[in-house]
């Protein structure tokens, strides 16, 4: 795992986009995992920005996101339909049919998560594939104990996630229990992993994800198990590492890293 610590969530996230917008050069038909969340949102605008200001193109770019609440429509304000829109794709040229979003109102779940699964075998799979992490340790929505091989499924949604997530709505209960979300296997066989995380409320699931056990009570500990997994964090997401000198170590002695 490389993990990169900077002093803000806005340096944090821009390094996240950069090592994006390095993929898109060098490959401009790369597919895009796509997360939602709070903690991608400055990634998004960085890298709307450098839409806007360099020309970074989406034109061939393919997203596969990672999840969607069941039982929202698409144009409902909290689905993640809704989100990526607003945040992201209305702001970029990613064409509209390379965008694939898990269906929340599907009436064959079980029918459509094989489709997604299939779709991104057929698009060559995902290149990089962005991430956030829950405050107990999820990744997508693979919730404690999921299985660490686990495929693109209906999942219920652990209390505490219900929590999190009731900050976006009017009432606790109009959280939906359910969602769609790729699986822990199916986000592993995504070529570069890039997760972001910041603030004092993930710094232990962050500990946890570095340093810990690979554990399915942690699913992020399944990036220890990825070849190319980037970490960017902010200092206070950083706050619980045991090892923080080392990893700022290895991040100022990195080949063709600036001198000290
Ligand atoms: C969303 C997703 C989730 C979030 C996680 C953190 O697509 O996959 O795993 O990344 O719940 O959410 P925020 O960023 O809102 O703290």
């Amino acid at each position: 795992m490389e993990l990169t610590i900077k002093s803000s969530y806005e340096e944090m996230s821009k390094a996240a986009a950069v090592k994006v917008a390095d993929l898109l050069n060098a490959k401009p038909n790369a597919v895009i995992g796509m997360a939602t969340g709070s903690t991608p949102l400055g990634l998004y605008k960085e890298l709307v920005k450098m839409h806007k200001n360099e020309g970074l193109d989406f034109s061939q770019v393919t997203t596969f996101n990672l999840d969607e609440y069941v039982g929202l429509p698409v144009d409902h304000d909290q689905s993640y339909h809704y989100f990526m829109h607003e945040n992201f794709f209305k702001h970029v040229n990613v064409p509209h049919q390379n965008i694939y979003i898990p269906s929340g109102t599907t009436k064959n779940f079980k029918a459509f998560c094989a489709w997604y699964e299939n779709r991104i075998k057929e698009c060559g799979g995902v290149d990089i594939q962005i991430l956030g992490i829950g405050s107990d340790g999820h990744i997508a929505f693979n919730e404690p104990t999921s299985s660490l091989s686990s495929r693109t499924r209906l999942k219920t949604l652990a209390k505490p996630t219900i929590d999190d997530n009731s900050r976006f709505f009017e009432k606790r209960e109009d959280v939906p229990i359910y969602a769609i979300t790729m699986g822990v296997g199916t986000i592993l066989e995504s070529r570069e992993l890039l997760l972001v995380a910041n603030g004092k409320g993930k710094a232990d699931a962050v500990a946890q994800m570095v340093e810990g056990p690979v554990t399915s009570m942690i699913t992020a500990s399944a990036l220890q198990l990825h070849p190319s997994a980037h970490v960017f964090l902010d200092t206070e997401s950083a706050g619980n590492l045991k090892m923080r000198d080392y990893y700022e170590w290895i991040q100022a002695k990195k080949p063709g890293a600036p001198k000290l």
